[in-house]
């Protein structure tokens, strides 16, 4: 038997660490959170992807009665980006959540296996990394690929 392992890094950050780039990009998350429906989870999540043309496109997570026909934040902005913009390659995601008090989480939120899953397929789609940023009050997370959010996973290369 061979043993395999894989390792994955992210960096901790403060708001003075980031490029100006990754600032605004926060800020667009953070405002995104306004346009969350979160009438069950009380949980705003706002999501900002920024494109090589330094456009940012929006998203935020959209709930529905019907539990799993709602969507998470990271996916409304990727698949939103992807059809306004589909031949402009994903940068970066930023993310950024509200609790039921209005107030930012102390630590970053990480997103889920479907999103991570969505965001794996972006940085194939585009052939280059989308780093992500999880913002949090107390810091800020940063992922230089969505490699580290999703490790052995299955792509279009495993068909
Ligand atoms: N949610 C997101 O939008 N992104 C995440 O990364 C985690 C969870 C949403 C889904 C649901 O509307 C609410 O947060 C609670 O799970």
């Amino acid at each position: 038997m061979k043993k395999r392992t894989l390792n994955i890094s992210y960096e901790c950050l403060t708001t003075a660490e980031l490029t100006d780039d990754e600032r605004r990009a926060i800020e667009a998350a953070q405002q995104a959170t306004a346009g969350s429906y979160a009438p069950y989870s009380h949980f705003s999540v706002g999501a900002a992807a920024l494109l090589e043309d330094g456009n940012i496109v929006i998203g935020s997570n959209q709930e529905n009665a019907a539990f799993p026909s709602g969507i998470c934040a990271e996916r409304c902005a990727i698949f939103q980006a992807g059809a306004a913009h589909p031949d402009t390659p994903v940068s970066l995601l930023a993310i950024a959540a509200r609790k039921s008090d209005g107030s930012f989480t102390t630590l970053p939120i990480t997103p889920c296996g479907a999103c991570r899953q969505v965001l794996i397929e972006t940085e194939h789609r585009y052939g280059r990394p989308v780093t992500v940023l999880l913002y949090g009050e107390k810091e800020i997370y940063r992922l230089a690929s969505t490699y580290h959010l999703l490790p052995l996973h299955f792509d279009d290369d495993s068909m």
